[in-house]
């Protein structure tokens, strides 16, 4: 897989980068990160990633020296550098360089790594069938932080259940998929899990919001049950990479498919 990276000034080629062991991501998942995707110059709601990136830093205290505009001419520099046309943007900002000890009190600097690679963005409305499982994540899931134990044991868990994501549920309630946020559409009302630190402030959770609400839906932020995604009308998985999909079975039984048109 071909690509470009960058990190701490210098671009290298994404298959020859190497990041010093002592950055505080290897370790400790002592960083924060976001993913965009993009085509020609126009990263896909560039601002809005970038907003979100510097509030995972701000909330976990990595004190940096980067504007929102110097990471957006990084990004820019990358993007270019890399020649591709439709791309993939992973952008991680770790705590630091250092011996391995918990507390960063004294740590000085930040390491950033931006890399690109070569992605197909799909904008047909996907189909995809979910597996439910515990949500086991600690309560930091609003900060967008490299520890993803439970999301990729869960990813695994759906993949070997021969499904394409798994929904999370917390003290009865879903949460949100393992990569995706979850909404559902009942009747002319669109409910999605409210922002709190048991959910990434998904992006392109906004967008449905908006898109929602300007076609005449209404729109709820309120918690809701399995059993409400048996009774929903459709079942749409959002993120930035596979944009907005439909979920036609949980654990094997049909959902949805009463609204949106493939
Ligand atoms: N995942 N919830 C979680 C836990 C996520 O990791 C993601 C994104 C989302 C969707 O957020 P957005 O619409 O802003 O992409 C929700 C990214 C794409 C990933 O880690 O691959």
């Amino acid at each position: 897989m071909g690509g470009i990276a960058y990190y701490n000034g210098e671009l290298f080629d994404r298959n020859e980068a190497r990041i010093p062991l002592s950055d505080r991501a290897i370790f400790f998942g002592d960083a924060v990160y976001d993913m965009m995707i993009g085509e020609g110059g126009n990263i896909h709601q560039a601002d809005e990633h970038i907003a979100r990136l510097l509030f995972s830093a701000n909330t976990i205290g990595i004190k940096h020296r980067y504007s929102a505009e110097d990471i957006y001419d990084l990004l820019e520099l990358v993007v270019k550098s890399s020649s591709l046309n439709s791309y993939r943007i992973y952008i991680q900002l770790s705590r630091d360089s250092a011996s391995r000890e918990h507390s960063y009190l004294s740590s000085r600097g930040t390491n950033l790594l931006i890399t690109a690679e070569e992605y197909r963005i799909v904008r047909d409305i996907e189909e995809i069938k979910l597996i439910s499982t515990e949500d086991r994540r600690y309560r930091f899931c609003n900060v967008k932080t490299v520890n993803l134990l439970p999301a990729v044991l869960a990813s695994a868990e759906a993949e070997r259940a021969g499904c394409d994501e798994a929904v999370f549920i917390r003290d009865g309630f879903i949460t949100e998929c393992a990569h995706s946020n979850i909404s559902i559409l009942l009747g002319d009302t669109v409910y999605t899990h409210p922002l709190s630190d048991v959910i990434l402030p998904g992006i392109t959770r906004r967008h449905l919001l908006l898109g929602a609400l300007s076609s005449g839906f209404k729109c709820r932020e309120e918690r809701f049950g399995i059993g409400e995604l048996f009774r929903a009308d459709e079942v749409i998985v959002t993120s930035t990479t596979k944009l907005l999909r439909r979920a036609t079975h949980v654990d094997g039984a049909a959902v949805g498919g009463r609204n949106l048109s493939a």
